[in-house]
């Protein structure tokens, strides 16, 4: 049932759109996707059931998801050109500075799924970004590491293969070790949408000018580079690497307070959330598990978990509704799978690709859609006239 929500997320601002995918309640630390809960769908699906469920409204049947985990994995090969296109990279660039020129550079491979007026095309460009993806991130893992691409093989789940692709080599078989396969899946969803957040805005409003899907997705993984934003979870880690150990947490949450020092809690706060982020409940209970699993022990949890807790009863933090985000405990748990921190944003990216490219559909396929122009308050000086140089 389609209900129209509403609420006051404490700053005055002007819906810049109208969407029916992802539902955030900043108050009470609510994420529903198409009306189902984060938590449940963390649980219980995977994350190609919640790509078939933002692009399409709907959990599939058996038998439309078959058919969707088909076509996702026809499109998982990249041109060889783009793998030469790869080869001009330095080694040691970071990778998102390589998927922001390896997915815009799809716009110069796939002209086939370009033109944005003709649906069809509009679905192929957004197949092939979906199952792309994980190829792309684990060749700009391998390139930096010197090891050669792996080709994709489709025998495999959406995330095992891309596991394949990141840590196998062609001298050995890789065997997809089941819980990190689960782990990064359940990661992957607790990335994969969150309503209009930087980078989603970046990639709608590239779209509101016909600009091709690919360019628009390359634009939202250059947003989300950023530390504010998706960033911030190679950063989390490395602060709390930095810490290293409990003991030294007073001085850093001393720091945060300071407003005379730029440093921040990465991790921790949010633009909209003033309550606990859900998705980082869920990211918490996964290091748990991971852990477990794969006999892990690693201080910087002790270190993650003791911040939490002294900034959850420090008076700043309580007044300015500041909590850990998605991005405060995901750079352990990739970290204890194997992800260097270079490697975490282009992880977000790969899976927020399922939601930009919903969004984008979304806005994409509404006639009523027109280009974006977001307005300002002048600021500058009143109307003057020209003074020549040499009477300045
Ligand atoms: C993501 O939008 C999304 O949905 C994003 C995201 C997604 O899925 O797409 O959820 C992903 O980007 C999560 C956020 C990841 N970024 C970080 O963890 C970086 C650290 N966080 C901060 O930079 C900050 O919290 C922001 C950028 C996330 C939000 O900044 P705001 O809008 O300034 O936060 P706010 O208005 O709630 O801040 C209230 C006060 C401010 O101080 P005052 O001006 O009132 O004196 O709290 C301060 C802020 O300066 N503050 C912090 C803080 N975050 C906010 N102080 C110390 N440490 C922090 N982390």
């Amino acid at each position: 049932q389609t209900g129209k929500f509403t609420y006051d997320p404490g700053f005055t601002s002007t819906a810049s759109c109208e969407s029916g995918l992802t539902y955030i309640d900043g108050g009470e630390g609510v994420l529903l996707h198409r009306g189902y809960p984060i938590g449940q769908l963390a649980e219980n699906a995977s994350f190609m059931e919640v790509a078939y469920l933002l692009l399409n409204n709907e959990l599939p049947t058996a038998e439309e998801f078959e058919q969707f985990r088909w076509t996702i994995t026809r499109h998982t090969m990249v041109h060889e050109q783009l793998a030469t296109f790869f080869r001009g990279f330095r080694r040691d660039a970071h990778p998102m500075a390589v998927m922001c020129g390896a997915v815009g550079a799809m716009s110069a491979f796939y002209h086939d799924s370009t033109d944005i007026t003709d649906p069809q095309q509009r679905m192929i460009a957004s197949h092939r970004l979906i199952a792309k993806m994980p190829t792309l991130a684990a060749m700009a893992y391998k390139y930096t590491i010197g090891q050669p691409f792996l080709y994709p093989d489709n025998e495999l789940s959406y995330t095992g293969n891309f596991l394949r692709m990141t840590f196998g080599v062609p001298a050995e078989h890789y065997e997809v070790d089941p819980v990190v396969e689960k782990a990064l899946d359940r990661i992957f969803i607790l990335h994969a949408d969150h309503e209009q957040n930087a980078s989603t805005s970046t990639v709608r409003l590239a779209g509101s000018s016909g600009a091709n899907p690919f360019a628009c997705i390359a634009a939202g993984i250059a947003c989300l580079w950023g530390p504010a934003h998706g960033g911030a979870n190679e950063a989390a880690l490395n602060m709390l690497r930095e810490i290293g150990t409990p003991e030294r947490i007073p001085e850093y949450i001393a720091r945060a307070k300071n407003k005379d020092d730029p440093f921040r809690l990465m991790g921790f706060g949010h633009r909209v959330y003033k309550n606990y982020d859900p998705r980082a409940t869920v990211m918490q209970q996964t290091v748990r598990e991971v852990f477990k699993a794969m006999n892990v022990k690693d201080p910087v949890f002790d270190v993650a978990l003791k911040l939490e807790e002294i900034a959850l009863n420090d008076d700043y933090f309580v007044e300015k509704k500041l909590f850990p985000n998605v991005d405060f405990y995901s750079g352990v748990v990739l970290s204890a799978i194997g992800f260097p921190t270079s490697m975490f944003t282009a992880l977000f990216a790969l899976a927020r690709t399922v939601g930009w490219v919903a969004q984008w559909n979304e806005m994409i396929s509404d006639p009523a859609q027109k280009i974006g122009r977001p307005r300002q308050l002048y600021t500058g000086p009143t109307q003057r006239d020209y003074v020549p140089i040499d009477k300045r």
